[in-house]
């Protein structure tokens, strides 16, 4: 046995070396963001280590710079401890670390399935002969009680104090009498692959009092949906793992946001959840194996409501309900369903496309006549996998560039660049499109004959291809390289080119072409901090007006926040959206490989 010391926490834990660094990190529960769930293929997940290791692999050679292996940095998920050792993480955040810049600034409606009800009751005579129930029967009138809210009114029965009933859809879920608490809170959860967000709100008044986030603690295992769903498949207990995973992260989360709002957990009764097909199966530990193979059924895509208690969620009351958005088919989950709530396309006149550029990309047309919904996956480049200096959206990443005389970036929080995050992206090979250095089929050009001089040199040659030089880091400037490569372009086609098919066969199964689209509303935080010129540019949309492109921002998790609010967005609206979309499986649609193709290309 090892000692381990993790030096991010300031903790120490005893191994042996049959494990890897990321393999400790994920049985401690700190996920370190591993978007090729440890196969050595991604090189996101770095980390400098101290102490007796396995020397260097094939991997890490091909993956980290000789200046990264001078300064100790290795890959975690290839990297076992041979005696005493200790980790620092490179990015100085776990991925259970918040991520902000999410609105938050609406208020909602009061009217939703759970409600308190406050009454006094009268105590029974000799001559009324009633019994406990009968007398709070009396008061609250046809309410459902269960065995288990007799027993604690048997317990809790005074007739000299108000009463206060918890009723969530007709029935009694708590009750408690003397000391008035009128408070009465509920969470909305949005479980993205990525990010998970909690919403804390009064539901009295309707509004958002917290919020709090991070990263999906399942990143360990995967940054997409299938290998997560391989990992259940492959490993024995990777459904449980999973599992307790995100019911452990969603617990912290709730912890984190009463602790900002000084709200007592016992006060949150009920939440409403959001998430994709795959999240709501690892949630509820449902077997995903037909989720891997055609024709990607779900085991159910209708609402689900439990107690608290039954799920394991703690940090609220444990008669609380949890209620899980329906969903509509295949991989289109309750997180689409919570962003055409946000987007309120019931009684819409007009023709909306609604794109979710989240891990997976979900694309949702609605017309007056009709609504359908495909699932691309565009996997996550846009989140900076697979992207050789991608990142996400931590400060340090370039989130926006411009050509003047020469390449210009700007970072979050205007700190040294470190990597690359998927605004940047975009407007990077927007701007290297316009100037002729990339050309419309996604190739880097020859440097001879560019006409601009400082962006030719920034042209270089890398082993059999070429890469764009974003920044020339070294030791004496003490800036990382960043480059962007050719395999990096070949990535945002693929993603493009998935999400411009799903649009091209939704829009042709309906009957419209791209001029009878009077918006386009992009649902994801990223949403808000892409460029839409540039978005437009490298042809990731249909050519429309950059008027008609509308971020929703967070759109799945507004929806869940309304459907929490309001009884007939959770009961009527919701399930509307979910049984009247008509479901479109793209990739078996025989138009899928030409519209893929065609929307590869940069125009
Ligand atoms: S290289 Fe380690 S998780 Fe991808």
């Amino acid at each position: 046995m090892y000692k381990f010391k993790l030096k991010a926490l300031d903790k120490e834990v005893l191994i042996n070396g049959d494990k890897s660094i990321l393999e400790v990190f994920n049985e401690e529960d700190m996920a370190i963001y591993a978007p090729c769930g440890g196969k050595g293929t991604c090189g996101k997940c770095k980390v400098k280590v101290s102490g007796k290791v396995n020397s260097l692999t094939d991997e890490e050679r091909k993956l980290l710079t000789s200046q990264e292996i001078g300064n100790g940095i290795r890959l975690a998920c290839k990297t076992y401890a041979e005696g005493e050792i200790a980790v620092q993480l490179v990015e100085d955040k776990l991925v259970n670390d918040a991520k902000g810049k999410l609105r938050s600034e609406m208020y909602y409606g009061a009217d939703p399935l759970i409600y308190r009800r406050t009454e006094k009751l009268t105590a029974p005579t000799l001559e009324s002969g009633e019994t406990v129930i009968d007398t709070v029967r009396e008061a609250i009138g046809d309410l459902e009680l269960d065995l288990n809210i007799i027993r604690e009114i048997s317990h809790k029965i005074d007739y000299t104090e108000e009463g206060s009933f918890v009723v969530y859809d007709n029935k009694v879920i708590d009750m408690a009498f003397g000391k008035r608490n009128n408070r009465l809170y509920g969470i909305a959860v949005d479980i993205g692959t990525t990010t998970v967000v909690c919403y804390l709100m009064d539901m009295l008044q309707g509004k958002q009092i917290g919020v709090s986030s991070m990263q999906n603690p399942q990143v360990g295992y995967g940054a997409d949906v299938i290998s997560r769903i391989l990992y259940t498949i492959e490993d024995p207990g990777g459904l449980k793992i999973l599992r307790s995973r995100i019911i452990k992260g969603i617990d912290l989360l709730i912890r984190e946001v009463c602790e900002k709002t000084a709200v007592h957990k016992q006060d949150i009764y009920m939440g409403v959840f959001v998430g994709n097909t795959t999240m709501a199966h690892l949630f509820w530990g449902f077997n995903c194996s037909s989720l891997s193979r055609l024709p990607f059924n779900a085991v159910t895509q209708d609402m689900i409501v439990e107690s608290s208690r039954n799920i394991g969620i703690q940090n609220m009351n444990q008669n609380g309900r949890i209620v899980f958005l329906p969903g509509i088919a295949g991989f289109v989950g309750a997180d689409t369903v919570g962003a055409m709530i946000a987007a309120e396309l019931i009684n819409c006149s007009e023709n909306s496309l609604l794109v979710d550029l989240g891990t997976n990309g979900e694309i949702v047309l609605s017309t007056p006549k009709g609504r359908y919904a495909c699932s691309t996956a565009a996997g996550p480049a846009f989140e900076g996998a697979r992207i050789k200096y991608g990142m996400q959206a931590f400060p340090g990443a370039i989130d926006h560039a411009a050509v003047a005389d020469d390449i210009e970036i700007s970072t979050i929080e205007n700190q040294p660049a470190k990597g690359i995050c998927g605004s940047g992206l975009i407007d990077i090979v927007s701007v290297l499109l316009e100037a002729g250095v990339i050309s419309e089929d996604g190739k880097i050009a020859e440097p001879e004959g560019q006409r601009n001089k400082k962006l030719a040199e920034r042209i270089v040659k890398s082993g059999k291809t070429k890469e764009f030089l974003i920044v020339n880091g070294s030791h004496e400037n003490n800036l990382s390289r960043i480059t962007l490569t050719q395999k990096d372009i070949r990535e945002l086609q693929l993603a493009k080119g998935a999400i411009r098919a799903g649009i091209d066969i939704l829009l042709n199964v309906s009957g419209l072409t791209v001029d009878n689209v009077d918006r386009l509303l992009l649902a994801g935080a990223f949403g808000n901090f892409i460029n839409k010129e540039s978005a437009l540019r490298i042809g990731l949309f249909p050519e429309l007006h950059p008027d008609k492109i509308i971020p929703l921002g967070n759109a799945a998790g507004e929806g869940a926040k309304k459907a929490l609010c309001s009884r007939i967005i959770l009961r009527e609206t919701a399930q509307h959206y979910a049984r009247t979309t008509k479901h479109i499986e793209i990739s078996s649609h025989p138009d899928f490989e030409k519209a893929f193709m065609e929307g590869m290309y940069f125009r």
